[in-house]
């Protein structure tokens, strides 16, 4: 049986658009997840990178770590305030006293100035506002081919640096009253790393945490930075995804970028996230 035969037997999955993402319709991720199920969850993740499962209900804090650990050992956020009790979850809430969204900045991979970033993450929502709070996610392998031989040559030998400190301070610092001790990461990672189980080439770079490039003159460094934050936001590589009650995505960090949308204040959207851990970007 192939990789597709297996999740279109088990799975009942559907493209979300050509260029990424799709939606499952018929896994219950409240409950137990047998291998069959698992196996083909993991194909489709590989395959479409995003995936939106559809038809859920709430997620209780222990089942959602239960879930996220299916995939592997958790990532614990570096600097956001934990759930009481939870420290693997990172709670996403927007309402009329956010000054800030999570996400909603730019375009980013999750804690990419982390040593080993993660692999993926998991988030349901569960309040949404009546309209807008969309996600947009874009596609790092078309990123990466959509550039020239020439260009691509150039950028294979090239680390950058990922630094948290000028974007996680104020914002964490101001939510934990000054009480943070948080050490901000920071990490050398390939500006194109090669993607563990696909063997894929992906544009790893984003404007939250990527600062420079080795190695070049600082002024060059910035003109290359710049170049690749436009290239990789190209509406050809892009989705948007409006969410229904409970939708729970499940992204790759190594080679997608998302982005969420913050068109809804001053209404609430609510929602929890865990993230998988990843390993070293070669
Ligand atoms: C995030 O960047 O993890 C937040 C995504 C979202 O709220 O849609």
């Amino acid at each position: 049986m192939n990789k597709s035969d297996v999740m279109n037997n088990i799975l009942n999955i559907k493209p979300f658009a050509p260029n990424l993402g799709a939606v499952i319709t018929n896994v219950d991720l409240s409950n137990d997840i047998n291998d069959e199920e698992l196996k083909g969850i993991r194909d489709a993740f590989h395959k479409f990178q995003v995936l939106f499962f559809q038809n859920q209900s709430e997620i209780s804090p222990e089942n959602h770590i239960k879930l996220g650990r299916y995939f592997g050992d958790l990532h614990i956020h570096p600097a956001a305030p934990k759930m009481k009790n939870y420290p693997q979850i990172f709670e996403i809430i927007t309402d009329k006293n956010s000054k800030i969204a999570n996400g909603a900045e730019d375009f980013h991979s999750d804690v990419s100035c982390d040593i080993e970033p993660p692999l993926g993450t998991m988030l349901q929502l569960h309040i949404l506002p009546e309209c807008g709070g969309d996600t947009m996610f874009a596609n790092m392998y078309m990123a990466y081919e959509a550039l020239s031989n020439q260009m691509q040559k150039f950028l294979s030998d090239l680390k950058a640096s990922h630094e948290s400190v000028h974007f996680y301070s104020g914002r964490y610092k101001t939510e934990t009253n000054g009480e943070s001790k948080t050490e901000y990461p920071s990490a050398i990672h390939p500006v194109i790393r090669t993607h563990p189980e696909t063997g894929k080439k992906a544009i790893f770079v984003n404007k939250f945490f990527t600062t420079r490039i080795l190695g070049l003159e600082p002024q060059e460094s910035k003109f290359i930075l710049n170049f690749l934050f436009s290239h990789i936001e190209k509406t050809e590589f892009q989705i948007r995804y409006r969410w229904n009650k409970n939708d729970m995505a499940f992204w790759d960090n190594r080679c997608t970028i998302h982005k969420a949308l913050w068109d809804y204040f001053p209404h609430e959207r609510k929602g929890r996230r865990v993230t998988i851990k990843g390993d070293i970007p070669v």
